[in-house]
């Protein structure tokens, strides 16, 4: 007889090798200080690139302060209960009317985390009868929300960011069509940093007439003049459906937000499950994400900052021969060569240990199987110096190892 947990003692499952190993080295490594450009490892200050501190409101006075405030009027728990029963305010409906506002949409509505967001998002608006376009990258979120919708056996992938593709599927859902049609991409693909050909699939949507979600976690006060996002970026924000936003990247705290049209935006309210049967965002986080909003619609030089050290950061591994893929955001892959984990290991030993320079290195289920990348996060609070110890960091561990950066990732999907 198979007892359940069974499974536990061997090698299988995600990361199944490290786990077994017990490994605190290449997963869930052990950093101490501030998140920030220079953190401690192993007891070392390193230079800090996994972080999606992209504006550097981690260490923002001014949000820490409002922080401070807010715990000691309201400690950690206020409000009690989901938002539905005990858990609204006065603070949380602002909120959500400046989130509104600043996303240039007339309504919006707050979530824990910002994947109970997109996944409560999908699953409230997707009934039985309707189906789910998704590209083939999205992120683990919209894969669950899929799957929790009861549309989860109706949902059609289309090849990353391929308008042909994407129209093959909208003429084949039409065909058996009963009821409606929604597609969701991300806006700045959060490991490969490239973004969704926005005006194409918008304009795809129309012609067929389907709704767009665009999960824009990594462009939510990032990206376009005013921090709006991938919509702005491409001047396409008022034809997206529903955007949504994590606070747990630019915003520096947690939780997420959803905006559209009024009757939507009520009707997620009223049937994400996520939102119903969870407790609300607590008033520490309210009032916090209300500073890091003022400084994010004030303070575009932050946004020029980060790019300023992104763009430094981009050309010099460029320079260097290393495959940084066709990110057009501050999100830098460094694609493995020959998509090797054991190479990548030794990568990364070698420029946290020698070097002081900290990466991650992403494999799947993160990335497709056969992808092996680092994921280089610059921020707005990096310097050039820090950007320089990281490149002479690179061409070092380049020349000793003696990596060849002519040779492609197997796979990079
Ligand atoms: C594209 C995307 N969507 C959703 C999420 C979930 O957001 P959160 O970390 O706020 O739960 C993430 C975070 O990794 C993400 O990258």
């Amino acid at each position: 007889m198979t007892d359940l947990f069974d499974k536990c003692k061997g090698d299988g499952g995600y990361f199944g090798s490290l786990r077994v190993r017990g490994d605190r080295y290449f997963n869930q490594p052990v950093l101490e200080g501030t998140p920030g450009p220079r953190m401690k490892f192993g007891g070392k200050e390193v230079v800090m690139w996994a972080i999606n501190n992209y504006i550097g409101l981690c260490d923002n006075p001014e949000v820490r302060r409002t922080a401070v405030e807010s715990v000691t009027e309201y400690g950690t728990f206020t409000p009690m209960g989901s938002r539905m029963l005990t858990g609204n305010t006065e603070k949380h409906i602002e909120l959500e009317r400046r989130l509104a506002a600043f996303l240039r949409k007339p309504a919006s509505i707050l979530f824990n985390y910002g994947y109970l967001g997109v996944v409560g998002t999908i699953a409230a608006v997707v009934g039985p009868e309707d189906q789910i376009l998704m590209d083939k990258l999205a992120h683990a979120s919209i894969v669950d929300g899929t799957i929790l919708a009861s549309a989860g056996r109706r949902f059609r992938p289309f090849k990353h960011n391929d308008l042909n593709s994407l129209e093959s599927q909208l003429k084949a859902a039409n065909r058996d069509r009963k009821g409606g049609l929604l597609i969701v991409t991300e806006g700045v693909y959060g490991m490969r940093g490239d973004l969704a050909d926005l005006p194409g699939i918008c304009d795809l949507k129309e012609r067929y007439g389907a709704r767009l979600l665009i999960d824009d976690a990594h462009g939510f006060g990032v990206m376009g003049a005013g921090g709006r996002g991938t919509g702005e970026h491409f001047g396409v924000q008022e034809r997206i459906d529903l955007y949504f936003g994590t606070f747990a990247k630019a915003f520096a705290a947690i939780g997420g937000v959803t905006a559209g049209e009024s009757a939507p935006i009520e009707y997620i309210r009223y049937n994400a499950r996520t939102n119903v049967f969870a407790k609300s965002l607590p008033m520490i986080y309210v009032d916090a994400l209300t500073t890091s909003l003022d400084i994010i619609e004030s303070r575009p030089e932050l946004r020029e900052r980060m790019w300023t050290i992104a763009r430094r950061l981009q050309n010099g591994l460029v320079e260097l021969g290393f495959d940084i893929g066709d990110t057009a955001s501050p999100i830098t892959p460094v694609y493995v060569p020959a998509g090797d984990e054991n190479v990548a290991m030794q990568m990364i030993r070698m420029l946290r240990e020698e070097h002081g320079v900290f990466v991650s290195g992403v494999t799947y289920p993160v990335v497709p199987r056969g992808t092996v990348m680092f994921r280089m996060i610059p921020t707005a609070s990096h310097t050039e110096e820090d950007v320089d110890i990281t490149l002479n960091a690179f061409r070092a561990m380049r020349d000793t190892m003696k990596i060849d950066t002519a040779a492609r990732p197997t796979v990079v999907a």
